[in-house]
């Protein structure tokens, strides 16, 4: 009985893509998220900011330079700017068996409209794929990354969930502020509160107001297993981040934790049974 039930908690782990298959193909490109789709992953996940122009992309980095040709902040670039750049080629020179260059929109900047079109598109074919959206450095924008943010979601429908099934799409930041903004404007949409470290305050389990889900550092599991068990106990889901170690799959499954957010979804989903 036992191993069939920690069978199960292992199989009912939610693989989370980060960045998309970002092992395999260049991060936060469509062609990351449709590896990512086609490897199983039950998630996508993807950082936004704003561009000088008021879209909101798809980049991790404040500067372009580590993922494309070009150079500079993304807050200082427009769109057009951005379009012009190539975010696959670092990935050529980066050994990953996966990896065939694509040119085009496959490997071009990324919106987050864009994204959504393709969430919309498979989500429409019945698969339950969720999305966990992470607004970065929105605390230069006063609200703004935020405000846009829940515009665009609510134009794909995706900003107000019922209660009957689980939301299609989650907002993360490593900024309780900017977590409480979404909380505030958009009551209903699942907030997952990221920590490199755990504050003194929240050493109990409890996180700041506005946040619902606790999304600690792999290294805060590593080193405090017990915290886990903590954010349990005061009713919080975990979600785990960046999880890309089998030994590191293997704790996070120990401990129960709900999600595994991953560079590598397809060892992950393998690793745990479910391909
Ligand atoms: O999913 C959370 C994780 O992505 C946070 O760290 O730096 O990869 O955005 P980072
Ligand atoms: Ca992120």
């Amino acid at each position: 009985v036992t191993h069939a039930r920690q069978r199960s908690a292992r199989t009912s782990i939610q693989v989370i893509a980060h960045r998309g298959a970002s092992d395999d193909a260049p991060e936060h490109t469509l062609a990351a998220y449709r590896k990512a789709i086609e490897d199983g992953a039950d998630a996508l996940e993807c950082d936004v900011r704003l561009t000088a122009d008021g879209h909101l992309v798809c980049v991790h980095d404040r500067r372009v330079n580590r993922t494309s040709n070009g150079r500079g902040a993304v807050s200082a670039l427009e769109l057009a700017d951005l379009a012009a750049l190539d975010f696959g080629s670092w990935k050529d020179r980066e050994e990953s068996p996966d990896w065939d260059p694509v040119p085009g929109e496959l490997t071009s900047v990324l919106t987050l409209e864009r994204l959504l079109e393709l969430f919309t598109e498979v989500r429409a074919t019945g698969r339950p794929l969720q999305l966990a959206i992470e607004t970065k450095h929105p605390t230069r924008w006063a609200g703004q990354v935020e405000d846009r943010l829940l515009r665009t979601l609510r134009r794909f429908g995706l900003d107000a969930p019922t209660a009957d099934e689980p939301s299609p799409v989650r907002v993360m930041s490593f900024s309780a502020r900017s977590l409480h903004r979404v909380q505030a404007a958009a009551p209903a949409l699942p907030t997952v509160y990221l920590m490199q470290f755990v504050s003194p305050r929240m050493r109990d389990g409890r996180l700041p107001a506005g946040s619902r889900i606790a999304g600690p550092g792999m290294r805060i599991v590593r080193s405090h297993p017990g915290y886990i068990e903590r954010l349990h106990r005061a009713g919080h889901r975990v979600h785990v981040w960046t999880v890309n170690e089998p030994a590191d799959v293997d704790l996070c499954a120990e401990l129960g934790v709900e999600a595994i957010i991953t560079n590598r979804p397809k060892q992950v989903l393998s690793q745990l049974g479910r391909v």
